[in-house]
């Protein structure tokens, strides 16, 4: 038996997954999962699902990892407590991976000790295209079995059907990993621009010769848009150089403060990204994609 048990904001999400594993014909349930604060700000969590001698599988994106790293520990260890076979979490956006390396002296490494205290607490994790830049595989820093899944067949399938003489933009070499394979997938041209980012909200863009594709349709292509500046930078390249508005489109849409209203307000045609984390520009559904890689 498998219980899927949804984190506070990803009922959605797991009712979507829960519902395609079972049509697939495998035995599970959804578990109920309370959790709140105290008036003193503690976590109060409780779990009224009977676990023992089952697999389960909690659906928590790793957006604002700060807020939920404490109940996840209390669920854990709560769930092992109990008897459960494996507890695994599903998290399709995996904060803390930006901070691969001590940029300046008595820098934390956060990606690597919050990828030990995961570790930890679960038996396994799934994830979708986490921000491996300076690590090459999750495994560099997981030491429990986590596997990275891509969004790139299902935003080629959405391109394709939805934008015509479409010219994919990548903002930077890290994006040159998840713009190539959206290009081969959807046999669409790209280019890659390049980005030197002086703070957290300072970023500046250039570009190869833009000349050939003058006339085509922008996609900028992001695994994660955060304060959107990397985008609006390269929209604002881009007005510059006289080509349409663009299609923003990012896997995850943390969207930090008014950035989604300021990327609309710089030019973008369209802001649209993938249901890793709940929001209203949520256009391209990657539960099947979970699922195929959980079964
Ligand atoms: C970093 O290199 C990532 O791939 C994204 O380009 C970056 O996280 C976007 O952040 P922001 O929206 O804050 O510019």
């Amino acid at each position: 038996m498998t219980i899927f048990i949804a984190f506070p904001g990803y009922e959605e999400l797991c009712h979507k997954i829960y519902n395609q594993f079972k049509n697939t014909g495998s035995t599970a349930i959804l578990g109920e999962l309370i959790i709140r604060n105290f008036p003193d700000g503690e976590t109060f969590v409780r779990l009224n699902t009977e676990v023992k001698n089952s697999d389960v599988i909690l659906i928590c994106g790793l957006d604002n990892p700060d807020q939920k790293a404490i109940a996840l520990m209390f669920i854990a260890n709560f769930v092992k407590e109990q008897g459960c076979i494996r507890i695994g979490i599903v998290a399709p956006y995996l904060g803390y991976m930006r901070q691969d390396k001590s940029f300046n002296p008595g820098e934390v490494v956060t990606s690597k000790i919050f990828a030990k205290f995961l570790s930890e607490h679960f038996d396994w994790l799934v994830t979708i295209d986490p921000h491996l830049h300076r690590y090459n595989t999750l495994s560099d820093i997981y030491s429990i079995p986590a596997k990275a899944l891509h969004a790139a067949g299902s935003i080629a399938t959405w391109v394709v059907n939805n934008v015509s003489n479409p010219i994919l933009i990548g903002p930077d070499s890290e994006s040159n990993q998840w713009v190539s394979e959206i290009a081969g997938l959807s046999g669409l041209p790209y280019i890659i621009m390049e980005k030197k980012r002086y703070s957290d909200v300072d970023v500046s863009i250039s570009s190869p010769d833009l000349d050939s594709y003058k006339n085509c349709s922008p996609v900028i292509l992001d695994d994660i848009i955060s304060t959107g500046r990397t985008m609006i930078e390269v929209i604002k390249h881009l007005k510059q150089v006289r080509m349409a508005d663009p299609i923003c489109i990012g896997v995850h849409a943390i969207f930090s403060a008014d950035s989604y209203e300021e990327l609309l307000k710089a030019g973008a045609k369209r802001v649209i990204t993938c249901n890793t984390i709940k929001h209203i520009s949520n256009e391209i559904d990657i539960s099947n994609l979970i699922v195929e890689n959980i079964l």
